[in-house]
């Protein structure tokens, strides 16, 4: 395609003028690996933007949504409902832990940290507590493009555009260099440290006016951040101690890439609501899916008068071809084992920890961090050209066939979860190509 063919497409998240002088253009994918416009296999370390967790083109996903678009295209969810969603929502529930078992459609992992954000007021509104309005975020985290969560996320690009709108305060980043640098799996050193800095914020707001701390598990856009050990529960009891509402926002970490079901259940904590999306579906269909504990919605539905109890929804909540593509999408994770498959102690896991771990001593990689199938190798900064690193290995490595993302001065990998040692194998090849030739 010519520049002229290329203007139309204003590009999310994209350097358009870069893209549109060099485009990297895609015209299929199965599997592992995406094709280009030039006939080259290029590895997709990425799985997508983190979605296509069961690899790409699955027979039975996109099966199932053909056969979906011919009998039922669309159905009204406002007050009309059709089989599948509800069939899907008895699945989720029994999928997901504690008693998050009541589910509301959305279309993208923005959209679930809205409906997220607004359960949690509805939740505390009905309780009597309107002055719970204020969310605690964390910095690095990311949770959508939206106002409320450009607000609750911290980084700053988002705000210098946009601003800060919903009443707001962040925990700071579990990043810790000196004291945590090169760990494998959950690092190791001050995490319930970390997370006290809750009781601080608390003391500055007071828990009469905090609805809800809403996290990442695994810190994923904001440069793959495990958290360190024993973090994740020391922030559940002080959010129980204090009434203040937990959310955990697995758009990213759901779907078995910390090696289970859902992030919660592999570090065993239990948030009052969860958002989801991307390997709902496979990312073969938008979606997503907010998973509510019972005590959420029996607060806002049960204490409601007659008529609509939460004001809130999307013409598209519910959509039956992306509820065709979830119903195979789990499938397709039941029947390939795939929930499981990158648990951080099994045999692939290792194999890529031990693989990317072999980089350690290469010039310029400051830090090298993994948990399950969820990776990054951190670079040292460019002088005067800081955030500059992670794109020139990007670039590089795509040259050289192999799909990353670039957050900054690091690379993260979050591959589909049905990769194999010999994919891990060319990864590491081709990384260590790209840092010898960038750095020397
Ligand atoms: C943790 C998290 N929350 C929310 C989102 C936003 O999802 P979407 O791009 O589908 O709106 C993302 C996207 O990467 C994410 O990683």
């Amino acid at each position: 395609m010519n520049t002229n063919e290329l203007a139309a497409h204003w590009m999310p998240f994209t350097p358009n003028k870069g893209f549109k002088a060099k485009p990297r253009m895609l015209t299929g994918a199965k599997g592992m690996y995406w094709t280009t416009d030039d006939a080259r296999q290029v590895l997709d370390m990425t799985a997508g933007l983190w979605c296509c967790n069961a690899g790409h083109g699955h027979p039975h996903i996109a099966e199932a949504i053909a056969r979906q678009a011919r009998e039922l295209d669309y159905a009204p969810c406002f007050g009309f409902g059709h089989p599948l969603s509800f069939e899907l929502s008895e699945r989720l529930a029994r999928l997901a832990p504690g008693n998050l078992n009541k589910v509301f459609y959305t279309n993208s992992g923005s959209e679930s940290v809205e409906t997220a954000m607004k359960m949690a007021l509805a939740y505390h509104h009905a309780r009597g507590l309107g002055s719970k309005q204020l969310f605690i975020g964390r910095d690095r985290g990311y949770h959508g493009v939206n106002f409320g969560g450009i607000s609750v996320g911290g980084l700053t690009n988002n705000y210098k555009a946009f601003g800060q709108w919903i009443p707001n305060d962040h925990l700071s980043h579990t990043q810790d260099l000196e004291r945590n640098a090169f760990s494998r799996g959950l690092p190791l050193h001050g995490g319930v440290e970390k997370a006290n800095e809750l009781e601080k914020l608390i003391q500055r707001h007071d828990a009469s006016r905090i609805a809800a701390v809403i996290i990442e598990p695994i810190t994923g856009a904001g440069g793959v951040l495990p958290p360190p050990a024993g973090y994740l529960k020391r922030i559940r009891e002080i959010c129980d101690q204090h009434g203040i509402l937990l959310i955990f926002d697995e758009v990213i970490c759901g779907f078995g890439r910390t090696g289970d079901v859902f992030a919660s259940q592999t570090f065993d904590v239990v948030p009052d609501i969860m958002t989801t999306a991307k390997g709902l579906t496979n990312g073969a269909a938008p979606m997503g899916a907010v998973l509510a504990g019972d005590h959420i919605h029996d607060a806002v539905v049960d204490t409601a008068g007659a008529g609509v109890e939460f004001f809130h929804g999307y013409t598209y909540s519910a959509h039956p071809l992306a509820c065709a593509a979830a119903m195979a999408t789990l499938d397709v994770y039941e029947q390939e084992g795939l929930y499981y498959r990158g648990a951080a102690d099994g045999e692939i896991a290792r194999y890529l920890e031990q693989g990317l771990h072999s980089l350690k001593g290469l010039p310029g990689v400051v830090d090298i961090r993994n948990y399950s199938l969820i990776a990054a190798v951190e670079f040292e900064p460019m002088a005067g050209k800081p955030g500059a690193t992670g794109g020139l290995i990007q670039t590089d490595a795509w040259e050289q066939g192999m799909m990353l993302r670039s957050l900054g001065d690091a690379i993260a990998m979050s591959p589909p979860l049905i990769i194999g040692k010999e994919h891990i194998d060319q990864t590491i090849g081709i990384l260590e190509r790209s840092i010898r030739q960038h750095f020397g």
